[in-house]
């Protein structure tokens, strides 16, 4: 049976974004899977007081289970009440590089509020086709949609692209008002995973396309995809205890940072909560091998991920403190 997200106590973006343009903020946009990256996200968000975008791809649906993921959801807002005393931070449950408008359906019907529908891999015509059609769905339910310009290096799920196509300032004016999407989504150099960039390689991310757009688009919401800092701390502790990922690269904290002060709203990590998670992981399997208990290696890795994400609320992304604004 269809669900509202209203029902389930969580909101869509509209709010969100219109307060971090103008407050010089970005929304965190964390990925979740499983049980302890909940808890992880709400208490960071929680004890930070900054609102968050909870983001489910369609790997992490398969994953989770559809009907668990409701729920999970449903118990992040109730988690957030309790944690702050009858009053929680905003919550969005945003689906991450919808596919298909069936899939961008099946997940407003159960309780997401906000849906990205990434058609940047087809000719322009068709991505403005098919983001314009899940917009006129997902406004019929107050369902706030995300769309791509732009295509990321790297791997989106199952598909793969070799090299940036940078996203071009000319199309965005034209895209954002044929198919009224309420935030968009560039490639301006980010990419998805740990390896961003080659050893050697400058680590730069083009802010002077970011500028142009801008410029095009006055305060309308900009997203970042891709955007994981890969701390080399965590990469060191990784290799440390056993891994070997001395190769990998993110983008800066700093360009970051530049980045969320202008009309980027929402900026999506996944990687680097993956790796906190990894080098604590690894870290316990490895001083103590005789260890079997979940809740052992688990436990800590939810530890490490919360204060990952409380430092990106506040030093990076700057949405500390603007849950209640
Ligand atoms: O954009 C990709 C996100 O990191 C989700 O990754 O498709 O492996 O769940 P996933
Ligand atoms: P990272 O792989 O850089 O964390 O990016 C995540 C992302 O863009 C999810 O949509
Ligand atoms: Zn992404």
């Amino acid at each position: 049976m269809a669900v509202s997200y209203k029902s389930l106590g969580l909101v869509n973006t509209i709010e969100m974004f219109k307060k971090a343009v103008k407050g010089g903020y970005a929304i965190p946009a964390y990925n979740f899977n499983n049980m302890e990256q909940i808890q992880a996200i709400i208490q960071a968000c929680s004890e930070t007081a900054s609102p968050v975008i909870l983001q489910v791809s369609s790997g992490a649906r398969k994953y989770a289970n559809q009907t668990l993921l409701q729920y999970m959801a449903q118990g992040a807002v109730e988690y957030a009440k309790e944690l702050g005393k009858g009053k929680n931070v905003p919550i969005t449950l945003h689906l991450d590089h919808g596919d298909t408008f069936d899939l961008c359906v099946s997940c407003v019907e159960s309780g997401f509020s906000s849906v990205m529908i990434d058609g940047s891999h087809h000719p322009y015509d068709e991505n403005v086709a098919l983001t314009k059609k899940v917009v006129e769905y997902a406004h019929g339910y107050d369902v706030t949609v995300e769309g791509e310009l732009g295509v990321l290096a790297g791997v989106e799920d199952d598909v793969k692209a070799e090299a940036h196509t940078y996203t071009q300032p000319d199309e965005v004016e034209d895209f954002v008002k044929k198919t009224g999407v309420d935030s968009l989504a560039i490639s301006i150099g980010t990419s998805h995973g740990a390896y961003k960039f080659k050893p050697g390689q400058k680590a730069e991310i083009r802010l002077d396309i970011l500028r142009e757009i801008e410029k095009r688009i006055p305060g309308f919401p900009i997203v970042l995809h891709g955007s994981s800092s890969v701390p080399q701390d965590l990469i060191k502790k990784i290799d440390r205890f056993g891994g070997k990922m001395s190769d990998a690269i993110g983008i800066s904290e700093a360009q970051l940072r530049e980045a969320a002060k202008s009309a980027v709203c929402k900026i999506n990590i996944d990687s680097d909560g993956r790796l906190a998670m990894t080098a604590a992981i690894r870290e316990v399997l490895y001083t103590k091998p005789a260890e079997f208990d979940p809740r052992k290696y688990l436990g800590p890795a939810r530890d490490s991920l919360k204060e990952l994400y409380k430092h990106k609320n506040i030093n990076v992304l700057g949405s500390a403190g603007h849950a209640f604004d």
